[in-house]
């Protein structure tokens, strides 16, 4: 029997890359940035599997091209850049990796905090540069965190592991949205469910963990940030597109808010001139939250048994569309 036909969108690690080897014939990008859609196109023409990233689009015209594919193993626990109901309309199976990349993530999350809090990017950079002039009493004057309230926004595994780790290192208390209550939150945590706007409007630091889907485009926009507190701090390691960048610079440029951290942003990478880059009380990071050694791993390990599942026609472990 031939073997099933695979294309890998990008070098994957080894874990991954060689269990799939083991089964399948496998075709893997090789080059840093991702092929363009019409070389996507040409590649997958023939496979009964494609592992994407979170930067390959895989569309109706992508599914069209490809007329084998059995399965489309995302190599991210986001899965925003697949058209699911495409791919569920022509019976491709979708996968994802949850879990792997919650602690990595939430350990951004809690890294962007408190580096936006405390002025470290904005102090790291005067000092390289030749500003630290002296040690002095009203310089870089960030912000505590401890005993103060957090804001998150999408309590789902990786909200809950930021918000666990903020209410056990430094007792902040915990306000959060969800679509329901969240059991495991408000006992573990003493976590109190609210509306956004009681939640922008209470909170000291506001983290977003919310997944990218068309309710939750644009969610923070000039009207949200005029909520928060001036003091506020606002982080992202969810999906660029979530925030109204226009309006976060508007915001941190004149004193709405306090700082911002994020991981991700629209588009990415972002453009070296883009003004979020030159205000000091912003910190850009290029989405890293999922980049430790073990966290790539381990996204590799479930991405290659979705792949697998899915050619073999079996069901897949992280099943997006079943
Ligand atoms: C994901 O898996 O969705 C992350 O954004 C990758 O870091």
């Amino acid at each position: 029997m031939s073997r099933p036909k695979v294309f890998v969108a990008r070098r994957i690690p080894d874990e991954g890359l060689n269990a799939i080897r083991a089964v399948c014939d496998v075709d893997v990008w090789p080059e840093q940035l991702p092929p363009p859609p019409a070389v996507l196109r040409r590649h997958v023409a023939d496979c009964d599997g494609l592992v994407s990233l979170l930067t390959d689009r895989v569309d109706a015209e992508l599914l069209d091209a490809a007329p084998k594919l059995k399965v489309v193993s995302n190599f991210a626990v986001g899965f925003n850049n697949v058209d699911v109901a495409a791919c569920t309309a022509r019976g491709v199976c979708v996968g994802n990796t949850p879990g792997a990349l919650t602690d990595a993530t939430a350990d951004i999350a809690v890294t962007l905090l408190l580096a936006a809090a405390r002025r470290v990017g904005e102090s790291a950079t005067d000092a390289k540069e030749g500003r630290w002039l002296t040690w002095e009493p009203l310089g870089w004057l960030g912000s505590d965190l401890a005993g103060r309230t957090l804001g998150i926004v999408g309590m789902g595994r990786i909200g809950f592991a930021a918000a666990k780790r903020l209410h056990g290192g430094w007792g902040m208390k915990v306000l959060y949205t969800a679509r329901g209550p969240k059991e495991d939150a408000d006992k573990e945590l003493g976590a109190t469910r609210v509306e956004l706007d009681e939640l922008l409007a209470r909170s000291d630091f506001v983290s977003v963990h919310a997944d990218l889907n068309p309710t939750t485009k644009g969610l923070f926009g000039a009207a949200q940030f005029a909520k928060m507190k001036r003091t506020a701090v606002f982080v992202n390691t969810s999906r660029g597109p979530l925030v109204d960048q226009a309006a976060l610079a508007a915001a941190l440029r004149d004193g709405t808010i306090f700082a911002a951290g994020l991981d991700v942003t629209d588009p990415e990478p972002l453009p070296t001139d883009h003004e979020l880059f030159r205000l000091p009380n912003c910190l850009i990071v290029p989405h890293i939250a999922s980049a430790t050694i073990d966290t790539r791993n381990a996204m590799a390990r479930l991405c290659a048994n979705n792949l697998l599942a899915g050619v073999g026609g079996a069901a897949l472990p992280n099943w997006v569309n079943p």
